[in-house]
């Protein structure tokens, strides 16, 4: 999640007056774990200056970062509650703007219609989806490489979306402009992306009336049954929620695509059991996401009050990172946790889903698209291998999201 929080826009400590580390770079983005490996190891709780000049508190060893995202001081709205009567578009203020209990009152809603039950229901469509992309990278290639972020990552994350929303065939290309725009924003001018945001809040609005008259599965109808049975939201925090599903279901799964399909390409052996073996694909889905997830830290938090970590006092009014990526290779929580084993059984205590009240409510719908994604990547190809050195691979996005440029694969082996 790349977004800040309320308080977090005070203006940056004005520069100089004390030298901090700034561990975030662009270095950081290609390989955050021996750098957070080092800080967990060394100062597990660092004061550091964040690539945008604030300085910024990192929490590391996996009982911090756990403890952190279950304490309340450690607040995503910085004190600030959004007043529900002034009227907003979708994504002017979402969940993680708000601390329980207004979080609460307004999340509640999606949690049903989310369910793992819920997603399997539409499984099948997302694995047509598959299919079909597979099909089509297979017709453009010939017998060269393709291109797994453009050709597969990105259009199967967003029709897996449609699935779940069951956006309508003639409106999916329309939705995917805002919605890849929104997901990087990088080199966007402000006008356009106001423009994005203003599609997805029609977009959005559009949908709540529709399925107002006509309901169905779809998630859209779910939150909007929750909301008719509990009330307790305005309509532009229910349009808020749904946008926030729709972008926050973006990019991170395209991005968890990739990054699995990069350790599977440096671990021959794991991937070549995976395919002879896809049952325990699901199982190595957690794995995949212990050993490198898109989100080093989770949301930045302020901390409303002095909040101890061990030896060291975070003081009250700082900014606080809790680093998912560090918890989760923490030897103290995952034996040999350098060795990429999809049969771990401390896998699923990752933390890459966050912990607590912001736990990601898209998780059942993301390890469904990444077992389906993987089956039918390493069903469709005997092999695959990387088309450039992997030190080649572009990484870009910033230290709250990272972002694989491109992923161009090999498939190899007999068709
Ligand atoms: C592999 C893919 C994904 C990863 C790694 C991921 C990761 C995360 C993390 C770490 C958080 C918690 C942030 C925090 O507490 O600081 C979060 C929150 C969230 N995620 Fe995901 N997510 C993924 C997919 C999805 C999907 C598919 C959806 C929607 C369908 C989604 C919707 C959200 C929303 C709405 C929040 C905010 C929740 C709140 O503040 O209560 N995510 N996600």
């Amino acid at each position: 999640m790349d977004t800040e929080p309320v308080a977090m826009a005070a203006p940056p400590a004005p520069a100089g007056r004390q030298r901090l580390p700034e561990p975030l770079g662009a270095a950081f983005l290609a390989r955050p774990e021996e750098t957070l490996a080092e800080i967990r190891e060394t100062c597990p709780v660092a004061r550091v200056r964040t690539p945008a000049g604030r300085s910024a508190w990192l929490v590391t060893r996996a009982e911090d970062v756990r403890a952190g995202f279950l304490d309340p001081r450690l607040s995503l709205s910085g004190g600030r509650v959004p007043d529900p009567d002034v009227r907003r578009r979708a994504l002017d203020v979402t969940l993680v703007n708000y601390d329980p209990p207004d979080h609460t009152r307004i999340r509640r809603l999606a949690t049903p219609a989310l369910t793992p039950a819920r997603m399997a229901a539409h499984r099948e469509r997302i694995e047509r989806a598959a299919d079909e992309l597979l099909d089509a990278a297979d017709a453009a290639r010939g017998r060269g490489p393709v291109e797994l972020m453009d050709a597969f990552a990105r259009p199967f994350a967003f029709r897996s979306l449609c699935e779940v929303f069951e956006v309508r065939e003639e409106e999916r290309d329309a939705l995917y402009e805002p919605v890849a725009l929104l997901a990087d924003k990088n080199g966007r001018s402000a006008r356009a992306v106001e423009d994005g945001v203003a599609r997805i809040d029609g977009f959005v609005r559009g949908e709540m009336a529709r399925r107002a008259a006509d309901p169905g599965e779809d998630v859209v109808s779910r939150v909007l049954a929750a909301w008719h049975d509990q009330g307790g939201a305005t309509e532009d925090e229910v349009a808020s929620l749904l946008a926030m599903l729709l972008l926050a279901g973006f990019d991170s799964t395209v991005q968890a695509i990739g990054m699995s399909v990069v350790a599977l390409l440096g671990h021959g052996d794991v991937q070549d059991s995976l395919r002879d073996e896809p049952s325990r694909i699901p199982r190595a889905v957690d794995e995949l996401l212990r050993w490198d997830t898109p989100g080093p830290f989770g949301t930045k938090r302020v901390a409303l009050e002095d909040v101890r970590f061990g030896d060291t006092v975070i003081p009250a009014g700082s900014g606080v990172l809790l680093s998912v990526a560090a918890a989760n290779h923490d030897p103290r929580c995952h034996a040999d946790p350098e060795t990429l084993d999809p049969d771990r059984a401390t896998a699923g205590r990752h933390l890459s889903f966050g912990l607590g009240p912001h736990y990601c409510p898209g998780s059942a719908l993301a390890r469904l698209e990444l077992t389906v994604a993987l089956t039918a990547v390493l069903g469709r190809w005997p092999g695959l291998k990387p088309a450039v050195p992997m030190d080649e691979l572009t990484w870009g996005g910033g230290y709250l999201h990272r972002r694989l440029a491109g992923l161009p694969v090999q498939p190899c082996g007999p068709a």
